[in-house]
């Protein structure tokens, strides 16, 4: 069996990068372990920058997300007592974010694929790379029908997520990783009430960060700073609504509850492994790189590096190998802007265990710059609704 692009998983960036590659007239088989029931109901991130949604848009994805998706110009930073807005219009010249649900890209691009009669195996078992350093490379898997097959490519594109097969199928000692782990994770729930805000609001509070994120106009999206080794048993919704009053609490303003459709932990870390190719295998998304998610930026990296990536295996396919040896860095440069932004957001945000007075004092000392300093307001927002000087952005 035979073709010219093997992907291995169907997140945002496998599927995305499917698609790309069709609208240039590569023909690719896309192989992921999970059930398409289950892809398309995984809650993960909700913002996409204002490049991701031209991306998608320019793409021919962007229809539900332009009837569907929740255009944002600020969000809120809420810390001693205060709520302050960061006007994203007016400090960047105009740049938005959109709210729209990674379960809904993957709905969207899920669906264009299969229209087009593009390739996906859902719920394979053992998939494995092999013949990496040749310009023939294989990609092995058993089918849901529990048949083995060998698929000779000419490029595999490992988009398996941080958990994958493909990053470890480098070579012992090519890659240099660079790491940080949090003491602190994410409790984040799904509940059936519409939002209590207009735009997304960032909670600093000395029992701990909390966001309140939206779905829709009917469902809310919510997330409590907890220990990085709590269980999710020890959290009834009673608790967390409790503590989530008691995080966002403001004079004049309520949250309202209802019913929890969907909650669970998520560790956070910052991970960078470089470089993202080896020989004829490229890695793209949570495969090369984790941010913790306080800055909103995993899905829009994924999304980012297959848009540099598409063009590149296109290029290598007609002879050129010039974009894809400069692939690597060139999503290096957006990934590392990313990790700072991300781990700037998340140190100054949360509640360090065990931190002292001068730490939380430095804490409340930067939001109070960030939303009193135009300069400083300007960097948040440049940085949050994303990079368009950077390498892919929709179009470059
Ligand atoms: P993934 O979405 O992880 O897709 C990888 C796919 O590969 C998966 O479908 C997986 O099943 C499949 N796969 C894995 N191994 C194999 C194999 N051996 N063979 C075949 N297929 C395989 N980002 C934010 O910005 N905000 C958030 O709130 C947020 N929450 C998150 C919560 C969780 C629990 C996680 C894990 C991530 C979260 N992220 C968040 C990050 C964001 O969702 C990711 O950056 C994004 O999903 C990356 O897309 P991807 O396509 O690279 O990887
Ligand atoms: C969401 C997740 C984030 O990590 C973030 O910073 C903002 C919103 C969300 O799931 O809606």
């Amino acid at each position: 069996m035979r073709t010219q692009v093997g992907i291995v998983g169907a997140g945002p960036a496998g599927l995305l990068l499917s698609h790309l590659l069709a609208l240039r007239g590569i023909e690719s088989v896309v192989v992921e372990t999970r059930s398409r029931a289950y892809c398309e109901a995984r809650q993960r991130a909700g913002v996409l920058e204002d490049g991701s949604v031209r991306l998608l848009s320019e793409s021919g994805l962007g229809d539900r997300l332009a009837a569907e998706g929740l255009v944002h110009g600020g969000i809120y930073l809420q810390f001693d007592g205060q709520r302050r807005h960061i006007d994203f219009r007016d400090l960047t010249g105009g740049r938005t974010v959109t709210v729209y649900a990674q379960t809904e890209v993957v709905k969207d691009l899920i669906a264009a694929r299969l229209a087009a009669g593009g390739a996906i195996e859902f719920e394979v078992t053992d998939t494995a790379v092999s013949r990496l350093d040749t310009d023939r490379p294989v990609l092995s898997y058993t089918g849901a029908d529990g048949i083995r097959r060998d698929l000779e490519c000419d490029v595999i594109a490992g988009c398996d997520g941080f958990h994958g097969i493909c990053r470890p199928a480098f070579p012992p000692g090519l890659a240099s990783v660079r790491e940080r782990e949090y003491p602190y994770a994410w409790l984040g729930i799904l509940a059936d009430v519409p939002p209590s805000t207009d735009e997304l609001i960032y909670a600093h509070h000395r029992d701990g960060f909390a966001l309140h994120s939206l779905r829709s106009p009917t469902i809310s999206r919510l997330y409590l700073q907890v220990d990085p080794d709590e269980s999710i048993e020890n959290w009834p919704d009673e608790r967390i609504w409790e503590h989530l009053q008691r995080r966002f609490a403001l004079p004049g303003w309520s949250l309202r509850e209802g019913p929890v459709l969907d909650k669970g932990i998520t560790p956070m870390r910052s991970f960078v492994s470089a470089p993202m190719r080896y020989g004829r295998l490229f890695l793209a998304g949570d495969a090369a790189h984790i941010v913790p998610p306080t800055g909103a930026k995993g899905l829009n990296l994924a999304l980012a590096d297959v848009a540099v990536l598409a063009p590149a295996i296109d290029a290598l396919l007609r002879g050129d190998g010039g974009p894809a040896d400069a692939y690597s860095d060139t999503c290096l440069a957006r990934v590392w802007r990313s990790t700072h932004f991300s781990w700037w957001m998340t140190t100054m945000l949360h509640r360090e265990p065990g931190a002292d007075e001068m730490t939380a004092q430095l804490q409340l000392s930067q939001l109070r710059y960030v939303t009193s300093s135009r300069a400083a307001a300007a960097s948040l927002a440049e940085n949050y609704t994303g990079y368009p000087e950077l390498p892919g952005a929709a179009g470059t």
